[in-house]
């Protein structure tokens, strides 16, 4: 297959690279300066000649989000619909990440959230990549929509290093939700290329369900760090987060892709091992 990346300045470019590349596909990967997903005659331009294009471009801040809405929308609904229908049209599959932050506002929630579960965001950011996701799906074509939460790359394991040198790591109490081992994310968008999977919405994260701290403190030991660095602060962030997002993943199940334990998955990344699922 030949992939275009976009919006590659994401920590998952790397791992979706390197998982590629080895198994024959041939990969380009273009950031925010190339090309602005909300232009459509320029994503037509970009996805001339793939066979799939993989959208990591995002407005991920959640805070930026909920004081820039305008930011928000075009960043995680226009832009991908724009792309989506470029792809659409040039006869590409079209991957797109969406978050567990679509939940949170149940009063009555499920453990797991399925993909069947009502959405009830509590901030911007979880509403407009909500209305993303039902962007995408109303395009059509052949699309593959990941909702994911809690993305375990390189880049957070240095921050978590960082923090490691630093004696603390302070964070806030909320959370209960479900990692997602990078590797294994995008262990997942091969899987799904490659099979030919049916297309559709899939929930893909790594169980069982955890509390922000106790995923915290495991990092911070398998990195070699103790975990008694990780201490709870007060939450001072400006937008609502969910308390409770866990997603559950029969979905990937029913397709043959079983996401391994995050404590395994974890300690394979750290020690260089690939995914079991690849
Ligand atoms: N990180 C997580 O824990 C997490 C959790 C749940 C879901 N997700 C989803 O997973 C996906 C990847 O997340 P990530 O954390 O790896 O993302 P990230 O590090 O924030 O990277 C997103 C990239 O998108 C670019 N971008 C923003 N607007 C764009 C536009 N209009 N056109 C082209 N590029 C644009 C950004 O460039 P600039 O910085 O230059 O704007 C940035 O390089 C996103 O869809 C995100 O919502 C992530």
């Amino acid at each position: 297959m030949r992939v275009l990346i976009t919006g590659s300045g994401s920590q998952l470019t790397d791992p979706l690279t390197h998982a590629l590349g080895p198994r024959g596909h041939a990969v380009e990967a273009l950031p925010h300066a190339s090309l602005d997903i909300c232009d459509l005659e320029a994503g037509r331009a970009a996805v001339d000649g793939f066979d799939a294009v993989v959208n990591l471009a995002a407005a991920n801040s959640v805070d930026g989000c909920e004081s820039d809405p305008v930011l928000a929308y075009n960043g995680n609904c226009l832009g991908p619909m724009q792309l989506a229908r470029a792809s659409r049209d040039a006869g590409a599959a079209f991957v797109h990440f969406s978050t567990d932050f679509v939940h949170g506002g149940l009063d009555d929630p499920p453990d797991y959230f399925s993909e069947d579960t009502p959405a009830a965001p509590v901030n911007v950011y979880g509403h407009s990549k909500l209305l993303g996701e039902a962007a995408v799906a109303a395009v059509g074509g052949r699309h593959y929509v990941l909702r994911t939460s809690w993305v375990i790359g390189e880049r957070f394991l240095g921050y978590v290093r960082d923090s490691i040198g630093q004696g603390k790591l302070q964070i806030p109490p909320v959370g209960h939700a479900s990692p997602a081992i990078a590797q294994d994310l995008v262990a997942v968008v091969v899987r799904l290329l490659e099979d030919n999977a049916e297309p559709g919405l899939y929930n893909a994260a790594n169980p069982p369900a955890t509390d922000r701290p106790a995923l915290l403190r495991a990092i911070v030991q398998e990195l070699g760090g103790d975990p008694d660095i990780v201490v709870l602060g007060e939450d001072t962030r400006p937008a609502a987060r969910p308390a409770h997002s866990a997603l559950g993943v029969p979905r990937l199940a029913s397709v043959g892709i079983e996401m391994p334990p995050w404590q395994e998955s974890l300690r394979r990344f750290v020690a260089g091992e690939p995914s079991l699922l690849l």
